[in-house]
This record gives C-alpha cells, sequence and structure tokens, in this order.
C-alpha cells in the first residue's frame, strides 16, 4: 500500500523529549520549518521521568576536565573522548540556555544553584529542580517554549514506522501511522530534508524497568531497518535502586506498583548520603569500591545483584532514615510520594529496591555532528549512540547529552541542509508482529538477557524471540510496536551474545572478566527473528 498522504518540511524531528525539544528549538532559530512527530503526547516520554538532574560543571572549583574524567571511567574503555570533550565543555552553556528558556533549578539561600552528586561523580555537580523532579521542569519548559512558536507544527499520536529514502540512499522523509485510524489506511508520511531521530529507548524490552510504556526502542528499530549503523546495544543499563513494591518472590522480576514502570529512587538520595543494606543490615558496599553506594551505577546494580543473589531475595535496602522527615520531604518530593503510595515511610522504614531496566547506553551510531552512517539521517538522546557513554552511562549525564548533541545537529543543518528529493520507496510493510507477545518477551528478557547474561540464557531468550516473531497480526500501532520490541530485542541479545567478556553494565556469568581484545564497539544486526 502506498502512504495515503503525505506533507513536507523542513527538517522532520521525531521524538519531543529534551533531545527532540532542544532540536526544533535550534532548528527553528536556524530559520528552518519544523515538524516535530511523536507517538503519544508531547509530555509521555522518559524526560518527565527524570529525578537526579542533568551533570554540567557550573561550580567555579569544578573542571570539564574533571567531568570528563569521571565519563570516560564510567564507560570502561568505550567511550569517545572527543564526543565527551563535547559534552564536558558544551554541557554548562546547553544548561544555561536551557534556564533563559524557562527552566528554574533549585538554589541556595545565597541564590547560587544548588548541586548535588550521584554515582561515579567525584564533585558535586548536578543541577535538579523541584527536588527530584528535574524531567518535569525541563520537560514543562521546552514544552512551552516549543508552544511559543508557531512554526514549529506538532504532530502527536503519530507512530513513525520506517525511513524514506531516496534514489542515491538519502533520508528524505518518514512514513507514519496516527493513532486511531484503524489498520495501514492511516499510514502518511511526512518528507523533509533531513531526518532527527530523537524517539528516546527501549527499556519496555524488560518486564521491569524505570522507563515509560511508550519507550519501545522505535527509532532504534527504523534505524536497524533501514540498514543504520547501530552498536553498543549490549549496554543496556540497570539503575540500581527502583522501588520494590513488595519484596518479590526469589529469581523473578520485582513487581510492579502501577504498571511495568517501576518507580524510580534517584541516586540523588545516595549522593544525600543513603546508604545500601543487606537483609541482616550490613552496609555491603563498603569495601567493594572506594565511592562506596556512590560507585558507578553498574558496580552497584552488580553488588545489589549479589546480594539478592545470595539472600534468596528479591530486593535489598535502601535507608535513609537518618536523613529526616523534613529534609526527605523537601530534597525528595516525588521519592517520598512514590514510597508513601507503596506504603512506605522513607523517614521510618527502609526502602526496597532492586535494579531495573534504565537506560540503552548504545543505539544508532552518530559522528559528533549527530549525523548517522545514513546521509540526511540524525540521531541525539537516548536513541543515539554519540560515544559519550561508552559501556555504562555516568549519571545525569543524560539529559546532557540531548541537550549538547541536539543543538550541535540544528548547527550542522544550519550550513548544510539540502533540497528535498523524491523518496523511491513507500516502506509500508503489510504485517507486523501480534500486541500479544508483549510480556512474554518482557519476561523472557529479563530472565535471559538482564543485569546477568550467560550463553545459554541469551540462547533460550533468542529462541524465544524467534517463536514470537513469528506471531503475526494486521498492522496497527500496537502491532507496529510490538515489531520495533523484538527487532530490538533481537539485537540486543544478538550483540550480548557476541561479546563474550564482562565489561560496564554488560555482565556476563560464563565471561566475568574484560579482555582488553574486546575494546571495540559490535555493531548490532537485523537478526533472523527481526528481519521484518
Ligand atoms: C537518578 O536520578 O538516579 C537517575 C539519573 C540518571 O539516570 O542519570
Amino acid at each position: 500500500p502506498q502512504p495515503g498522504w503525505s506533507e513536507s518540511t523542513d527538517v522532520v524531528v521525531v521524538g519531543s523529549g529534551v533531545a527532540g525539544l532542544t532540536a526544533a528549538l535550534h532548528l527553528r532559530e536556524a530559520g528552518l520549518h519544523v515538524t516535530v512527530v511523536t507517538k503519544v503526547n508531547i509530555d509521555d516520554g522518559s524526560t518527565r521521568w527524570a529525578q537526579g538532574g542533568i551533570a554540567a560543571v557550573l561550580d567555579p572549583y569544578d573542571t570539564p576536565a574533571a567531568h570528563a574524567q569521571d565519563t570516560l571511567v564510567a564507560g570502561v574503555g568505550l567511550c569517545d573522548p572527543a564526543a565527551v570533550d563535547v559534552l564536558a565543555n558544551e554541557g554548562p552553556v546547553r544548561v544555561r540556555e536551557l534556564m533563559r528558556w524557562g527552566a528554574e533549578f533549585d538554589r541556595n539561600p545565597d541564590g547560587s544553584l544548588m548541586l548535588t552528586r550521584e554515582g561515579g561523580h567525584h564533585a558535586n555537580r548536578i543541577v535538579h529542580a523541584g527536588g527530584d523532579a528535574t524531567g518535569a521542569e525541563v520537560q514543562r519548559a521546552l514544552h512551552a517554549a516549543v508552544r511559543r512558536d508557531p512554526w514549529i507544527r506538532l504532530v502527536e499520536h503519530a507512530l513513525v514506522l520506517d525511513l524514506l529514502r531516496d534514489a542515491a540512499g538519502r533520508a528524505c522523509g518518514v512514513t507514519l501511522h496516527v493513532l486511531g485510524e484503524g489498520t495501514d489506511d492511516g499510514v502518511g508520511a511526512i518528507l523533509a530534508r533531513a531526518v532527527v531521530l530523537a524517539t528516546g529507548g527501549m527499556g519496555q524490552i524488560y518486564a521491569v524497568t524505570t522507563n515509560p510504556v511508550v519507550s519501545t526502542g522505535d527509532g532504534v528499530a527504523l534505524a536497524l531497518r533501514a540498514g543504520a549503523a547501530v552498536t553498543d546495544l549490549e549496554f543496556v543499563q540497570f539503575h540500581p535502586t527502583a522501588l520494590v513494591a513488595a519484596p518479590a518472590a526469589t529469581g523473578e522480576p520485582a513487581t510492579a506498583v502501577d504498571s511495568v514502570q517501576q518507580p524510580l529512587v534517584s541516586e540523588a538520595l545516595r549522593g544525600e548520603g543513603a546508604y545500601l543494606r543487606d537483609g541482616d543490615g550490613k552496609r555491603f558496599m563498603e569495601g567493594q569500591h572506594e565511592l562506596a553506594e556512590l560507585a558507578p551505577r553498574d558496580i552497584v546494580a552488580k553488588g545489589i545483584h549479589r546480594v539478592m543473589l545470595a539472600e534468596g531475595s528479591g530486593n535489598v535496602w535502601l535507608d535513609a532514615r537518618h536523613l529526616g522527615a523534613g529534609f526527605l520531604a523537601d530534597r525528595f518530593p516525588t521519592i517520598v510520594a512514590s514510597c508513601r503510595a507503596a506504603g512506605i515511610d522513607p523517614a521510618t522504614d527502609l526502602i526496597p529496591v532492586a535494579p531495573a531496566a534504565h537506560y540503552a547506553s548504545g543505539g544508532v551510531r552518530t559522528d559528533l555532528r549527530g549525523r548517522t552512517s545514513i546521509p540526511g539521517l540524525y540521531a541525539c538522546g537516548e536513541v543515539a549512540c554519540t560515544g559519550v557513554h561508552g559501556a555504562n552511562r555516568l549519571a545525569s549525564n543524560s539529559l546532557l547529552e540531548g541537550l549538547v548533541f541536539a543543538r550541535r545537529i540544528a548547527t550542522d543543518l544550519a550550513v548544510d541542509l539540502p533540497a528535498q528529493t523524491e523518496p523511491v520507496s513507500d516502506n509500508v510493510r503489510e504485517w507486523s508482529v501480534s500486541p500479544a507477545v508483549r510480556p512474554r518477551l518482557q519476561l523472557a528478557m529479563s530472565r535471559g538477557a538482564g543485569v546477568l547474561r550467560s550463553a545459554d540464557s541469551l540462547d533460550e531468550v533468542a529462541a524465544t524471540l524467534t517463536a514470537l516473531g513469528a506471531e503475526r497480526a494486521r498492522p496497527n500501532t500496537a502491532s507496529w510496536e510490538a515489531t520495533n520490541l523484538v527487532t530490538v530485542a533481537s539485537a540486543v541479545v544478538a550483540a550480548a551474545a557476541g561479546r563474550r567478556e564482562t565489561r560496564g553494565c554488560h555482565w556476563r556469568d560464563d565471561f566475568p572478566t574484560a579482555f582488553e581484545e574486546w575494546r571495540g564497539h559490535l555493531l548490532a544486526t537485523v537478526t533472523d527473528a527481526g528481519v521484518l
């Protein structure tokens, strides 16, 4: 079938979190017409759920070199040092720009920005808003700025399906399906002189994740189908401390409080002094790393997982009682509310926590200008692999990466925007995967490709994904999402099976150490299960 309708713009931005909206605002500053396409509502992505903050050098005694060094150490040898330098050096100006666009961060009584610390940082360099509601403030400010500009066209409830390319192979638009338009009759096309992917992450390939339901890896799936270079997918970061509503049964994923999205208990709580304790009350991170509870995220997640395995428990305990009820209510209102909803008072109770899928450190490979391997296709934010995260993202570098590289894309397009060309193929598929596979896929991924993996566990999940990918349905938004989940889960599993070492957030039971010869990047491929 042909797309039923089409419209044109200069640049189509796919996604409406920090990266997409920042790109749109900078592209408008360059005088370009922009269409932002988003799957549900403008604020429904991961950005608004971010708690801890944005890491940037805003203290006169801190330096970009120190921020870069912490980022490189967390990335365990796989960061691109040039990309990390860009991130650390351009971060402060991007954060100040965000304040000019209206974001208000928490301040000390003397008016200076209040800075906190999270895992892997050797300085207090994290700005936050509303205590632990930083993402909500960033999203609010960017949303308001975008709404103020009548020349940014916003298309909500539209799932982008595939990339359109011209005869020379250059990206020249996307196909998309507008929700409520039934089956593939509702497929349209936006033709553009460049395409910016800012679709966020893929946490929904797991049963236990901090990501919202919309994080189904749509951008990575699109890029894989288009043949763009996608790297480092094995490095799925598990946040060490998601709230567990009730202690879970041994070996099974923890129980969600409301839905599959687990409430986060920010690292900033540990940054402000909370401790991790095992079932006997012992601070088990002491002696494991010089920063103890504030070690890089992969090390803390592994420490917690080891305790859970040894104890046969579904969680460890976070102890914030000594911080006091008043401080907790003022500084961490979101966390206190999540705990209360689960019947826990963090001022008097220990908080049950366990690791949950949180962030894709890999993604669509880009250069320092945000260009992917396909001319005309750009990527920024969680969907991208700019090289700043390596094998494990440093805490609070994610919003920052979105701000920094979105701006770089706009700068590139402002000087080098080609003419509109004609697509050679409509790319509309006639079938897709049944949405009924979704919970089985998530459970298989949590069991076989979660915090700890092995060749056997990965083989098992690969076989499950092949079977699930064969369950077909007529196309609609839910089945296209399921198609994307199978595609990206299969690529994650293939990458995790391919990397026969332990590095950063990729932990192999059967290859428990890092090897120098593995200090490189794996290109993700569309496996059999993912040939869609
Ligand atoms: C957190 O607040 O712990 C999450 C911050 C991040 O993911 O960088």
